[in-house]
């Protein structure tokens, strides 16, 4: 049985349809107080799949109120999205990792569980659960739909260190060059950001990451690619978390397209990640 959470509901329906499971029906609202309130409305199985992310506090209350209905049951759960994967590490004396504290407010419902995240932006938080968890990475998907484009000779392009890995998958599948923006400090206030080794001249980029928050470091690597002779800038990141005006941002720094995948639901998720979600729930 899958049960969609309100931020998943849409995943949740294609993975049922994928596995050919029966999709929970489940009423979600708000109290005049504030409070979330959640009723699974139908009788449950022994083995039940939780597909939920969590892109606010009130989805991580959602996601706690079905694993206490599911208590009894073992549970596969499934954070497409899993908010809080950037507070992954105590910066700053007196701070939480709250990264931790969330996986820690989870695991007394997992005991007999297992946990599937999409592209973590810290591997380091599968080790806070305290049962199995994988990672499964959206890039060749995300890599395919870019094929399907029909770019000529693209180049694939990382903002930083971080998604060197994302960007080399997708080169991989796409037959293309990879390779990541360096910074360079120019004065007190002024970086520069450039290719370490490509020249971008004349050519399609692509540029990978795993989310868009603010859209604030994809619009200066657009800017500083556009500056250097990029000719068309695409952009494939596997969650659209694009916080207040983001996509403007996007767009007024002269990306041609944006490619997202459903891990989080927005006008630019049209890569399923639910292929890959269904691969995991079999085995
Ligand atoms: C950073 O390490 C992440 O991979 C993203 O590059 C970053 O979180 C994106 O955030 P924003 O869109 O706010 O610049």
């Amino acid at each position: 049985m899958i049960i969609g959470g309100p931020a998943s509901q849409l995943l949740a329906g294609r993975v049922a349809a994928i596995l050919g499971e029966v999709l929970a029906l489940c009423d979600y609202k708000t109290f005049p107080d504030g409070e979330s309130y959640t009723q699974v409305t139908a009788p449950l199985d022994d083995k039940v799949a939780i597909i939920q992310s969590t892109p606010t506090d009130r989805d991580l209350v959602y996601l706690l109120q079905l694993l206490d209905v599911c208590q009894e049951s073992s549970i596969d759960l499934v954070i497409p999205y899993f908010g809080y994967a950037r507070q992954d590490k105590i910066f700053k004396p007196g701070e939480p990792m709250t990264a931790r504290a969330v996986a820690t407010a989870l695991n007394p419902f997992l005991k007999k569980g297992r946990v599937h995240l999409v592209n973590i932006h810290a591997p380091s938080i599968m080790n806070h659960f305290c049962c199995p968890a994988d990672n499964l990475d959206a890039t060749p998907l995300l890599a395919e739909k870019v094929a399907s484009l029909g770019l000529e000779d693209p180049v694939v392009i990382s903002p930083d260190k971080g998604a060197v890995a994302m960007a080399r998958t997708a080169a991989a599948t796409l037959g293309a060059d990879s390779d990541y923006l360096q910074k360079t400090r120019i004065s007190g206030t002024e970086v520069s950001m450039a290719p370490k080794e490509i020249d971008v001249r004349g050519r399609d980029v692509v540029i990978f990451d795993d989310m868009i928050a603010t859209g604030g470091t994809m619009a200066t690597a657009i800017e500083m690619l556009r500056a250097q002779g990029a000719a068309r800038v695409y952009l494939a990141a596997v969650h659209p978390v694009l916080t207040g005006s983001a996509v403007l941002k996007l767009y007024r720094s002269g990306v041609e397209g944006v490619l997202a995948t459903d891990t989080l639901d927005k006008g630019v998720s049209t890569v399923s990640v639910a292929p890959i979600i269904a691969r995991a729930l079999k085995f």
